[in-house]
């Protein structure tokens, strides 16, 4: 990028509306290359929540450069209306739809042994399924709402998937998280969120500041073995079903400013379809560039904690005792 154009980038990012809304995905697109056509011809892409949002543009986006892709759906019907959207939008495109709540640890289990039953292969791993909820509320197994849906299942799901990542040889995994998670450290001394008043905002944020570490140390644990690519990512301000049902005040304010869920989308595609970018791993991106993790000292987390907090996911999805 020419120093103007990386300037204007950066004093929109770090002055967050104009970077977070449509105006900093139309400043910066000027700058970038289209995708190849045919980028992910013959690719097997998952995305969850994909019925809906900035999932489901997610997969229309992979579905045009070629790829198969599974949308990976807590309700069949939601499901399958939004193949049939898909489809009359990329109408040569090979579309699944599989059940899986990604909050519940044995659904996880249940679906990534279906789906490496049934397919060797998985060459993009999309975590997009999100909730904010209003009120604390427990999986039937015990887990908080978010932290099950945006960490824990997700954690599970990557581990279980790793053969079938492993044999394409060039895969892809992406944390879709958010801006929201600059507010808040790592609470690793606290990650069901049991103490202290319940917000499900903060809960959310937290569990969007877990996504960016849990991100870091996948890539730190499969630097030994490449083929794989982590990312965490946000992506910016979009209109979706999520913000306008969770966020109403938000969504009305800014209006036309916020992203269509295309260009939401647009950074997941690309982490998940291009050479350069898509290869760096461990990275927190936003509007195709690297972003830094932290804005305020107040956040930053230790070794220890990213440790404290990995074992902790580790024990929680029964991968150690
Ligand atoms: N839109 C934004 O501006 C924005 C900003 C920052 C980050 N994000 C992130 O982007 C992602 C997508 O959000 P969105 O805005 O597109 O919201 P959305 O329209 O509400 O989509 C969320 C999707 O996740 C699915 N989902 C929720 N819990 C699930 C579970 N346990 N198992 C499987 N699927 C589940 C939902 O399924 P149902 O339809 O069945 O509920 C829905 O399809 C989220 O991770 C969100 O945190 C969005």
């Amino acid at each position: 990028m020419n120093f103007l154009p990386k300037l204007l980038d950066t004093v929109a990012d770090r002055t967050v509306v104009p970077g977070y809304s449509k105006l900093g995905f139309l400043l910066r697109r000027r700058q970038w290359q289209p995708l190849p056509a045919d980028s992910l011809r013959g690719k097997r892409a998952l995305v969850t929540g994909a019925n809906s949002g900035l999932g489901k543009a997610t997969a229309a986006r992979l579905a045009e450069l070629g790829a198969t892709v599974h949308l990976v759906v807590r309700n069949v019907e939601k499901g399958e209306a939004a193949r049939a959207d898909l489809a009359r939008r990329v109408p040569d495109a090979t579309f699944h739809v599989d059940r899986c709540d990604v909050s519940c640890l044995a659904d996880v289990r249940e679906f990534a042994q279906r789906l490496q039953a049934e397919h060797d292969t998985v060459d993009v791993l999309v975590h997009n399924a999100g909730v904010l909820p209003p009120h604390r509320q427990e999986t039937p197994e015990g887990n908080e709402v978010t932290l099950a849906t945006h960490v824990l299942g997700p954690h599970l799901l990557t581990t279980l998937l790793l053969p079938a990542l492993r044999r394409g040889g060039d895969a892809r995994v992406v944390f879709v998280s958010s801006g929201g998670m600059y507010a808040r450290p790592l609470h690793d001394e606290d990650p069901q969120y049991a103490r202290g008043e319940y917000q499900g905002a903060a809960a959310y944020a937290r569990t969007k500041r877990m996504q960016v570490v849990l991100a870091g140390s996948w890539a730190r644990r499969l630097t030994g073995s490449p083929g794989i690519a982590v990312h965490a990512m946000h992506p910016g301000w979009a209109a979706t079903p999520g913000v306008t049902d969770s966020l109403p005040r938000f969504a009305r304010l800014m209006g036309p400013l916020l992203r269509d869920p295309d260009q939401g989308a647009d950074t997941v595609v690309w982490l998940a379809a291009a050479t350069e970018g898509g290869r760096r791993s461990g990275s927190f991106w936003h509007d195709r560039a690297p972003r830094p993790e932290h804005y305020l000292g107040r956040t930053r987390e230790s070794e220890q904690q990213r440790e404290r907090f990995l074992d902790y996911c580790d024990r929680t999805v029964g991968l150690t005792q």
